[in-house]
């Protein structure tokens, strides 16, 4: 297969965990015969530098021309500590969301057994949990009428919806809900707004066409206690944009790491795939970030092409490295031996590529021996 794949490094660790989900498609193009072209494109801080708009319109023409996009991260301390500036990073994002219609945020939070130490919660809570946040990602607070006065002494923020917004993301997490556990929850605040009454009552009427599937509601207060009270109790979370957001940072720690969270943001024609951690400047060329979920946002992204063989490829590559210990220091702890990005993006693409042959180096691993390592 021929694929055109449009690659935003963008800023802080982003251009880093990008080139170890690279190494893995290349072994993946390798293993299974196919070419993978890619297209690098600028977005974030780093355009903003070079181009002086977050989003430059080269940006736009490549993804829309892709197969499918990998983005890395966006951000920077920078503009995060000047509420005035008036360019920012992140509106290079949400302004390619919009561009694109990437209507629908998937984020799969699973608990690798391996990880279940790392969780701050107890093992019996969050052994064997498995989520997927289906977060409306186009509309919302997030791009609704904003405003400051001129005195700057009162702002607003728009929240609003349409059946049309909701029903497209709705029946997205309904359909991932068959082919999961069956159940589908949708957090809002419909004892307060206006628009979560607008959700509850589409969600409603679309359930109807899922028999198979349970529905049920939470308000979002209640859920952000509940993740952490009993998360296996969650199948589908099917939210809001800035519920979606805040809830699966929140859900992000229950993996142990939230170096480990891949999501896809999903529209009629493209599709984009990013780990959800961020910029993490404080890492930035340090060769310390953990890359495995921009690797395991290649595994999603390879599954929406429909090379499901290849996408398990890359998730087993992932559960050997946790299994084996080949992980990054957010993962292992400061005093203990841990791989840099790069050498865990190494020990994944070779293990993609043979992974018979890698296994003679396993038990050298350890010892920091291997020629893997
Ligand atoms: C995310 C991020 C973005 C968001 C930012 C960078 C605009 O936090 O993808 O979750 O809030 O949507
Ligand atoms: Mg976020």
């Amino acid at each position: 297969m021929k694929v055109t794949i449009a690659v935003i490094p963008g800023d802080g660790i982003g251009p880093e965990v990008t080139a170890q989900a690279k190494k893995a498609l290349e072994a993946v193009a390798e293993t299974y015969n196919h070419v993978f072209l890619y297209k690098e494109a600028q977005m974030g801080a780093c355009a903003i530098e070079t181009t002086g708009t977050p989003l430059p319109d080269a940006t736009i023409e490549i993804c829309k021309n892709a197969d499918a996009i990998l983005f890395g991260a966006i951000g920077d301390p920078k503009y995060d500590n000047d509420p005035t500036a008036k360019i920012r990073p992140e509106q290079g994002l949400l302004r390619l969301r919009q561009e694109l219609g990437l209507y629908c945020n998937v984020r799969p939070v699973k608990a690798y057994e391996k990880l279940i130490k790392n969780s701050p919660l107890k093992k019996e809570v969050v052994q064997g949990t498995d989520i997927a946040i289906f977060r409306e990602l186009t509309g919302g607070i997030y791009f609704g009428e904003k405003k400051l006065s001129k005195d700057k002494k009162a702002a607003f923020d728009v929240c609003s919806y349409s059946v049309e917004e909701i029903s497209r993301v709705t029946h997205l997490a309904f359909k991932a809900a068959q082919d999961r556990r069956k159940k589908v929850t949708l957090v809002d605040q419909a004892s307060v707004l206006e628009t979560s009454r607008l959700w509850r009552k589409t969600v409603t009427e679309i359930a109807k066409e899922y028999k198979n599937v349970a529905l049920d509601f939470m308000l979002v207060n209640t859920a952000a206690m509940q993740l952490i009270l009993k998360p296996k109790q969650f199948d589908v979370i099917l939210t809001e944009n800035l519920f979606g957001d805040i809830l699966s940072d929140e859900a992000s720690v229950l993996a142990g790491s939230i170096g480990l969270l891949a999501s896809s943001s999903i529209g009629e024609k493209n599709a984009l795939f990013e780990p959800i951690h961020g910029s993490y400047p404080q890492a930035k060329g340090k060769d310390i970030a953990n890359p495995l979920a921009s690797i395991l946002s290649a595994a999603m992204l390879l599954e929406h092409l429909g090379l499901h063989e290849e996408a398990d490829a890359i998730e087993r590559a992932v559960e050997k490295s946790l299994t084996l210990g080949i992980t990054t220091e957010d993962i292992k702890g400061k005093n203990q031996y841990s791989a840099t990005t790069s050498k865990v993006g190494h020990f994944i693409a070779d293990y993609i590529a043979n992974q018979e042959d890698s296994n003679m180096n396993f038990k050298n691993i350890h010892m920091g021996q291997s020629t893997i390592i």
